[in-house]
C-alpha cells in the first residue's frame, strides 16, 4: 500500500546507499544464491550475538521449522508455547504434526509465564518454545530449569539483553531472528537460526538446502530437507543493515521514549513494561492497551481518518479458526492473554519517526479516547 505524505505509517524500514550498492554488487558478481554472502552475514550474525553458529533461512518461520526439527519435535509430540504470539510460531510445530500446548502469559512482561509453562508440562512434551514478544526479553533460566530442550522465538528481540547481559538468542538454545520489513533489520523476508553447537548448525544448513551435506556432490541429498536458503541478494542487505542494527536500536528506544512522555496520565491506557531486573528490551513495536470497555476498531478507524495508521496486536492464536476447530480452544482459557489481545493496540513504530509525529499520533489518540487530560 502506498503511504500518502501526511499519514503516518505503522513501520518503515531504514534503506539507503550502502544497501543499494550491497545488491549492485552481488548482481554484479553474478552469484545471486549459494555464494559467500550467505557466510558472511552467518559470520557477522554469530559474532554481534556471541554464539559460535548461526545458519542464514528464508523466514523466521523457516528458521522456526528448522529449529524445532532439530530440537527433535516430531509426530504426536508436544510443545509448549504462548499464546500470545505472531502466528507462526505455532504453526511451526503443526508442520511437524506436533501439537502446540499454550500456557498463559505474565501480565507485565507479556511473554510466557514460566509456571503456567511448567504446569502445561506432560509425558508428551517434546520441548518448550518461548517468544520474546515485543522485544522484551522472556525469563530464559526459568524455562531452562525444566530440563527440556529449548527453541528460542526471537522473531521480535534482535538486539533485546537478559538480565545477565547475554543477548537475547546468544544462550546456545536453537533460536530463531525474522527480517521481515518492520524488523530491528530487515532484508525484505529473511530469517537467522543461532546455536551453540556446530552439529545443529550442520543440520540446520542441511535441511534449508533440500537434505544436502557439506561434502556431497551436485544433486545428492542423505536426508529430507527443504527450500529454506536466502539469497545472496538478502544476505548482502542484511550484512549492512546489522552494520546500522545499534544505531536503529537506539533510534527506535528514543521513539518509544517520547511516546511515553506523551501518552503519560490517559487513564487506563497500558504502556509497554519499563525495563525491569537488568533485561533490556530491543525495541521492535509499540503496542499499548486500551483502557477497558473502549471500542478498539473504532479507535483505528478514528486514527485512520486523521491519517495515523495502527493495528490490533496481536490476536490471541488458541482463539483463531484453524486453532479452535482443530484443538477445541474457546474463550476462557487464557485469560490473562485474552485479555491482551482484547485490548493491544499497535502504534506507528520506526526508526526515522520524528517527535511530533509521535505527538501527532498522541494528540489523535488521545482525542479519540476522549481524554484531553495531560
Ligand atoms: C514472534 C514471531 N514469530 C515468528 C515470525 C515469523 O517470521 P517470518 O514472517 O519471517 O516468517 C514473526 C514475524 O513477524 C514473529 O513476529
Amino acid at each position: 500500500m502506498s503511504v500518502g505524505t501526511n499519514v503516518i505509517p505503522l513501520a518503515q524500514p531504514v534503506l539507503g546507499p550502502e544497501e543499494e550498492e550491497a545488491v549492485v554488487a552481488v548482481l554484479r558478481s553474478g552469484q545471486l544464491s549459494l555464494g559467500p554472502r550467505v557466510g558472511e552475514f552467518e559470520e557477522a550474525f554469530a559474532e554481534r550475538l556471541g554464539v559460535p553458529c548461526a545458519s542464514a533461512v528464508s523466514s523466521g518461520t523457516a528458521g522456526l521449522h528448522l529449529a524445532l526439527r532439530a530440537a527433535g519435535v516430531q509426530d504426536g509430540d508436544e510443545v509448549v508455547t504462548s499464546p500470545l504470539s505472531f502466528v507462526a510460531s505455532a504453526n511451526a510445530v503443526l508442520f511437524e504434526r506436533a501439537r502446540p500446548v499454550f500456557a498463559d502469559i505474565d501480565p507485565v512482561t507479556l511473554n510466557l509465564d514460566p509456571a503456567a509453562a511448567a504446569a502445561a508440562v506432560g509425558p508428551r512434551t517434546k520441548a518448550l518454545l518461548p517468544v520474546h514478544i515485543f522485544g522484551y526479553p522472556a525469563d530464559l533460566p526459568a524455562f531452562e530449569a525444566l530440563g527440556l530442550p529449548v527453541v528460542e522465538d526471537c522473531c521480535q528481540s534482535l538486539g533485546s539483553v537478559h538480565a545477565d547481559g547475554t543477548p537475547v538468542g546468544g544462550r546456545g538454545n536453537p533460536s530463531v531472528f525474522g527480517f521481515y520489513a518492520n524488523k530491528q533489520i530487515t532484508t525484505g523476508e529473511g530469517g537467522m537460526v543461532t546455536c551453540g553447537d556446530p552439529a545443529t548448525k550442520e543440520r540446520i544448513d542441511s535441511e534449508r538446502n533440500q537434505g544436502r551435506a557439506p561434502d556431497m556432490g551436485w544433486l545428492d541429498h542423505d536426508r529430507l530437507g527443504f527450500n529454506y536458503r536466502l539469497s545472496d541478494i538478502a544476505c548482502a542487505i542484511g550484512t549492512v543493515q546489522l552494520r546500522r542494527l545499534d544505531g536503529m536500536l537506539a533510534d527506535r528506544a528514543r521513539v518509544a521514549g517520547w511516546y511515553r512522555e506523551a501518552l503519560a496520565g490517559i487513564e487506563g491506557l497500558t504502556l509497554p513494561c519499563e525495563d525491569g531486573g537488568g533485561a533490556r528490551r530491543g525495541w521492535f513495536v509499540f503496542v499499548v492497551q486500551l483502557p477497558p470497555g473502549v471500542d478498539r476498531d473504532a479507535t483505528v478507524r478514528a486514527l485512520a481518518e486523521r491519517g495515523i495508521q495502527s493495528k490490533p496486536y496481536l490476536p490471541a492464536i488458541h482463539l483463531m479458526s484453524l486453532y479452535r476447530e482443530r484443538f477445541g480452544h474457546r474463550e476462557g482459557e487464557f485469560p490473562v492473554c485474552e485479555d491482551v489481545a482484547a485490548r493491544s493496540l499497535a502504534l506507528p513504530f520506526f526508526p526515522a519517526m520524528s517527535e511530533g509525529q509521535v505527538e501527532r499520533v498522541a494528540a489523535e489518540l488521545r482525542d479519540s479516547l476522549g481524554s484531553r487530560a495531560a
